[in-house]
């Protein structure tokens, strides 16, 4: 078992780490931005004080095991945050988390999510002993996307993720109403896939 402030991930183009204070202004680049959080359960953040106030949240949820947040850094760059990728509720009795992402708009449409999400998938359903998640034996991962959100659904479809239902307006979010579109992946679909 890895402690979740210490994890970090490598992948072709990316380092995944945990997120620390300095992250602050680059997390609020990309929250504020109307079109990344287009189909986000919030709004798009309107202060700075909102991206403080995930950090200091974020510090509590990594010390009780409870929800990761990654922050996505390009190799080779300044060491400044372009992404987050988060599995959350995670529920030690059903062996699941969800899982969410998002990426700068300048950053997206070059595979960098699939990237992440499928190196943190690799991590997740990792069972040997001295894997990061050894402790968790995680044996399903869950999105819950806007159907509207075609490049979510897509980047999650090309990973093996199932759509398995429709929630109807399960969202209302500054006032419009939105569907949920589940997916669901089964470690036997991952490893089947690997
Ligand atoms: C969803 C998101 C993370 C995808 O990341 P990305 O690195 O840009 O994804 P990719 O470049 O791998 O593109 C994913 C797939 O969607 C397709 N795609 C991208 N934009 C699309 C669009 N507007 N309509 C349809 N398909 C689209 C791509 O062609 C690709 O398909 P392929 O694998 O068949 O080539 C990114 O678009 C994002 O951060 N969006 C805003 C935040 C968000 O909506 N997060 C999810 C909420 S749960």
């Amino acid at each position: 078992m890895t402690p979740f402030a210490e994890l970090r991930i490598q992948t072709p183009r990316l380092l995944l780490r945990p997120l620390d204070d300095g992250d602050a202004d680059a997390l609020f680049a990309i929250f504020s931005d109307p079109a990344v959080m287009r189909y986000w359960s919030t709004p798009p953040w309107a202060d700075t004080a909102q991206a403080l106030r995930l950090l200091e949240g974020e510090r509590e949820a990594l010390a009780g095991r409870r929800d990761l947040r990654l922050g996505l850094v390009p190799h080779g760059g300044d060491g400044r945050v372009v992404g987050t990728l988060s599995l959350y509720k995670i529920n030690a009795a059903c062996r699941s988390a969800d899982i969410g992402y998002a990426l700068a708009r300048a950053e997206q449409g070059r595979g960098l999510m699939n990237e992440a999400l499928a190196a943190v998938i690799d991590c997740a359903f990792d069972h040997r002993p001295g894997a990061p998640f050894d402790d968790l034996q995680l044996n399903r991962i869950e999105a819950d996307i806007d159907p509207r959100n075609a490049a979510s659904c897509r980047a999650l479809e090309r990973l093996g993720f199932q759509r398995e239902g429709l929630l109807r307006e399960r969202w209302i979010v500054a006032g419009e109403v939105s569907d949920s579109a589940m997916y669901g992946l089964l470690r036997a679909d991952w490893m089947a896939r690997r």
